[in-house]
Formats: C-alpha cells, sequence, structure tokens
C-alpha cells in the first residue's frame, strides 16, 4: 500500500519545507540583533537552498509520476472535472453510473459498483457474504495491509499463507490452512501479476469456500485469457491514485456476475438501504464520488496502452539489467502480469537501494514488513518464502511515462 505522502523521496518536500523554516528562524533571530548583514547572507542562503531542492526533486526518477500522466490528458480530465461541476451532482451520479457500466464491460462481467475505496470494496464483499466473527479468510502474508485488515474489520480472523517464487500466495499450502471456520480465500494478483485462477477457483469449489479476487494492483491483468475481476464471488479494485487505473483521489470497486451480490452490494453502500431510503440491514456509507469517477471514465481509455507501455518497461529492464545478482520477475505469458511495480530481488538489495538514492533514484519496498508481524495482527507462524523474499525485494521506478533513458540510466547504476 503506498501512498502520495508514503511515497519516501531521497529529497523529501517536508525535508524542504524543514529546510524553510530552519532558515527562516534563524533569519529572525539575526535580525532581531540588527545584524543585517549576516541576515542578508542567511537569505541569500535560503534562496539557493530553494532552488537546489525543487532542481533536485524535479529531477528525480520517481517511483510513480502524476505529473507527466496529468500533463498527457489534462485537457480531457479538467473537461471531465468541468462537467460535473457544471452539473452540480457530486455523489452517486451519472458519472458513477457510467463508470460502472464500462468497467464492468471492460473486465467482462456483468455488475460494478463504485466505492470510496480498496479497502471498503474487500470489506463490503465479506460483510455481503455474511463472513464475520468466528470465521477465517485465508490471506497471503506478503501484501498490502488493506487485505487482511479488511479481514479484521468484518469481525473475522485473517489466517496467512506463504509466497510462492513469483511472490503470489502459494496455492499449494492453501489446504493444510482449511478448517471448519475458514470461509473463503482472499488472493491478490500482487504487483500486477494474476494468480492461478483455475486453481484457486478449483480449489474454493472443492470445499465450499468463497472466492474474494484482491485485484487493488492488478486492473487488466489477464488469466488464461480471461481478465482478473471475474473469477471470484466478488473480485475487489482500488482507485488510488497509484494504482494502474487511479483516481485523483479514493475510490475503489467491487465487480461480481450475480445480479443478488449486485443488489446487496449497492445497498450496503449505502447505509443497507436498497431503495435509498429504507434500510432493513446493516451498511455504511462508501461511496464513489462524481468527480472521481469522470476521471476515471477518462483514464480508462487508456489503460490498455498504458498497461502496455509498462510491460515494454520491464521488457527494456530484462534487456538491460545485466547484473547477476539481481533476480527480475520472469512471466510465462505477457499479458498475465500488468507491472504495477516492477519488484525485483538481489542479496545485496540494500546497498543497491543506496547507490540509487544518492543518484537520484527513488526505490521501495514492497512490503518492509511481512503481516504476521504487524502488531495489529500479532501472529505465529513461519514463511520460508515471503521471510526470503521479504530481505530481497525492492522496486524499482515503474509508470507509463518512464523514458527509454531513464530505464537506461537505472540499468547502468544497476549493472556498475
Ligand atoms: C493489494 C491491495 N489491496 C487493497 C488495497 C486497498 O486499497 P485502498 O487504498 O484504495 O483502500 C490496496 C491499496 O493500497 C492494495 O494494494
Amino acid at each position: 500500500m503506498q501512498s502520495q505522502s508514503r511515497i519516501s523521496c531521497g529529497i523529501s518536500r517536508q525535508g524542504v519545507l524543514n529546510n524553510i523554516a530552519k532558515y527562516l528562524g534563524n533569519v529572525k533571530t539575526l535580525l532581531a540583533e540588527l545584524n543585517f548583514r549576516r541576515a542578508k547572507n542567511w537569505l541569500y542562503g535560503l534562496c539557493a537552498m530553494c532552488i537546489y531542492s525543487i532542481l533536485k526533486i524535479h529531477n528525480m526518477i520517481q517511483i510513480v509520476d502524476f505529473i507527466r500522466e496529468y500533463k498527457s490528458i489534462k485537457k480531457e480530465i479538467d473537461s471531465a472535472i468541468n462537467r460535473v461541476l457544471r452539473r452540480g451532482v457530486f455523489v452517486l451520479g451519472p458519472e458513477v453510473e457510467n463508470f460502472e457500466k464500462n468497467f464492468a464491460k471492460y473486465c467482462g462481467v456483468k455488475y460494478a459498483v463504485g466505492v470510496a475505496s480498496g479497502t471498503d470494496a474487500l470489506y463490503l464483499s465479506l460483510l455481503a457474504l455474511d463472513i464475520g466473527r468466528g470465521d477465517e479468510v485465508i490471506v497471503p502474508v506478503n501484501t498490502a495491509l488493506a487485505t487482511a485488515m479488511a479481514v479484521k474489520m468484518s469481525g473475522a480472523k485473517p489466517v496467512f499463507c506463504d509466497s510462492d517464487e513469483n511472490f503470489l500466495i502459494d496455492i499449494n499450502k492453501i489446504p493444510a490452512l482449511i478448517n471448519k471456520r475458514t470461509k473463503a480465500i482472499m488472493p491478490v494478483h500482487l504487483y500486477g501479476r494474476a494468480c492461478d485462477m483455475e486453481k484457486l477457483r478449483a480449489l474454493a469449489k472443492a470445499h465450499k469456500l468463497f472466492l474474494i479476487e484482491d485485484c487493488a494492483q492488478a486492473h487488466g491483468a489477464v488469466w488464461n485469457g480471461k481478465k482478473v475481476g471475474g473469477w471470484g464471488d466478488f473480485s475487489c479494485f482500488s482507485f488510488y491514485p497509484t494504482k494502474n487505473l487511479g483516481a485523483y483521489g479514493d475510490g475503489g470497486a467491487v465487480t461480481t456476475n450475480s445480479e443478488g451480490h449486485y443488489k446487496k452490494l449497492r445497498a450496503l453502500r449505502f447505509y443497507g438501504a436498497h431503495d435509498r431510503v429504507t434500510s432493513a440491514m446493516f451498511g455504511i456509507n462508501s461511496r464513489l464520488d462524481e468527480k472521481q469517477a469522470a476521471i476515471l471514465s477518462v483514464k480508462l481509455k487508456y489503460l490498455d496502452k498504458w498497461n502496455q507501455k509498462r510491460k515494454n518497461t520491464a521488457k527494456l529492464y530484462g534487456k538491460l539489467i545485466s547484473n547477476k545478482n539481481i533476480i527480475l520477475p520472469k512471466v510465462n505469458n505477457e499479458n498475465e502480469h500488468v507491472y504495477h511495480l516492477f519488484v525485483a530481488r538481489a542479496k545485496n538489495r540494500d546497498s543497491l537501494m543506496k547507490v540509487l538514492k544518492k543518484k537520484n533514484i527513488q526505490t521501495l519496498i514492497h512490503y518492509p514488513l511481512l503481516l504476521h508481524n504487524q502488531p495489529i495482527f500479532n501472529y505465529k507462524g513461519r514463511f520460508a518464502n515471503a521471510e526470503k523474499h521479504s530481505k530481497e525485494i525492492f522496486s524499482l521506478p515503474m509508470h507509463p511515462f518512464l523514458k527509454k533513458e531513464e530505464v537506461a540510466q537505472i540499468a547502468k547504476i544497476l549493472n556498475a
């Protein structure tokens, strides 16, 4: 799970502000002493520091780059936002309906329901399936906090499963975790790579379990000719800004082929009220807003093209990185991975990350803390693969607007 504020830069905006504040504090003190000459020097220092910091941020190669994206579709985005403002309908209006229809079509399913976030999409799916206190849900141990937190929100217990060699839930280790309290499996198409949904579906069916797909990182990924989002009883998406299909704020959606599930979810996102007036069941307020839906409709048109750019970048990384200590993601079928993140492995990843940081290239670890180690879950268990990977993984810059020269620059540093 990442956020704009959560994304750590080599030199952060907060850092710049702190420096400015420090200098202003010094200037004030000096002026108070009427030492104008020294104060003037401090002011020059402050200006130089600001310019240097701005240039440094500007030149950084970032994990994601929202500004380049916005510039490329500015006219369409501005006009979509203006349309919403002029219409004066801000929540659950025509933009949401239109987006829901188009997103369902894109995923190859009958229904989509817009909600406030990916976390809510997961939580509401669990509520719709009456999963709660006393129940267990199997989730991967290496994923965003939100996957397991949604289970916790429902009152059920998340049961953690180890990763396979591709960082995905190890399907072979799931049967040993199933007992009479188990109600669902919640696989995550982590980093943008689709899980083997045929195997997972067969396993869920054999044990009479629900299957809830966490598609938050994999809009457009395909497993065996069929997009993610259409394999589970419910499939859950996040439109958090960093995602392959990201809003300019929070948002999420649940997709399903069941009319019954669809109707229940629409009620659950609106205080449990089927008709927006009468509520006969527990529900919450979790609505996608009109501005975000209008933005998402613009960006949905570009999703396949932008996913292709990500795939091209992944190929280029593969071609240019020759350092034998680095293990890069490999795919059998180009369509199964949409590279939400480009996660590599190396035993010396900490030193590689340090070198990249020095050269003004941002890297991150997804995720620095495996879920069983999160204090909130306080979970005992051994997860051999995930624990090994967590010491070696690091994410390189990956977004549709990354330039070939930038990929070459990163590869050169990694090969040195
Ligand atoms: C795998 C996964 N699941 C769920 C979520 C939750 O989405 P949101 O941040 O929109 O609540 C995220 C996003 O961070 C995610 O990466």
